[in-house]
């Protein structure tokens, strides 16, 4: 059929980095999240089924992984940059986000200023690191591979803070009252899934799936399950 053209093989595949909750984690040895079932919908749309791969972020945010073939769709909470729009090309957007500070609860570092001479975490390859490195100056940032090293050395002291998308910071700040959000950034980021570059026929797809799950209140649905009020 002609849907089938659209991907590699009979299946979706998709490239994301996990941990990275509640838009893609393992739970009970299997990947869930937002991102999941958004591309899930886009799957079901193309009859086929998703498979995940789970990969390092950079590869993801630079293209390598779609170019390379590795999978047809990136779906990883990534941000959509000028920058990455050069390298893969993107859906509408599907989700806001806006960077944010998490520490240690009443640690009283509530600005990137009150950090100087102190240790910020970042995620490597993140808009998160740009945005520290660009608007902390005298801040020392440490890298990390993945969210959960990252959020853990919070909580260690490893790091007197971290900068982060807001809605997986929000996430561990649920299920981890020892720790809080104490900053927003407002950096007006948005989510798209990446394609590779001139995948038109796939991205318009994606961007009928989005378009119609909007407004059609699935998803709503998968809003409500990942962002319980
Ligand atoms: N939104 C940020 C960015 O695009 C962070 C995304 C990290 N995603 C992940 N699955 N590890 O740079």
């Amino acid at each position: 059929g002609s849907s089938l053209e659209l991907v590699n093989s009979g299946k979706l595949t998709t490239c994301t980095h996990l941990p990275y909750e509640p838009f893609q984690s393992r739970q009970d040895n299997k990947i869930v999240g937002f991102d999941v079932d958004l591309v899930d919908l886009v799957a079901k749309e193309l009859k086929v089924t998703q498979e995940i791969v789970d990969t390092p972020f950079e590869g993801i945010q630079t293209g390598e992984d779609l170019n390379a073939r590795k999978c047809d769709v990136a779906a990883a909470g990534m941000t959509i940059t000028d920058v990455r729009e050069e390298n893969l090309d993107f859906s509408a957007p599907y989700f806001e986000a806006t960077q944010a500070l998490l520490t240690k609860k009443g640690a009283a570092f509530d600005s990137l200023e009150s950090l100087k001479g102190k240790k910020l975490g970042v995620q490597q390859g993140t808009t998160g690191e740009e945005y520290a490195k660009k608007n902390g100056p005298g801040v020392e940032t440490v890298q990390f591979e993945d969210l959960a090293l990252l959020l853990t050395a919070v909580k260690t002291g490893q790091v007197d803070a971290a900068v982060n998308d807001n809605g997986v910071l929000f996430e561990y700040v649920r299920k981890n009252a020892d720790t809080e959000v104490t900053a927003e950034f407002k950096t007006g980021e948005q989510y798209g899934v990446g394609v590779r570059t001139g995948n038109d026929a796939l991205r318009k797809e994606i961007d009928k799936v989005i378009k119609a799950a909007k407004s059609d209140g699935r998803y709503d649905a998968i809003y409500k399950k990942w962002f319980p009020a």
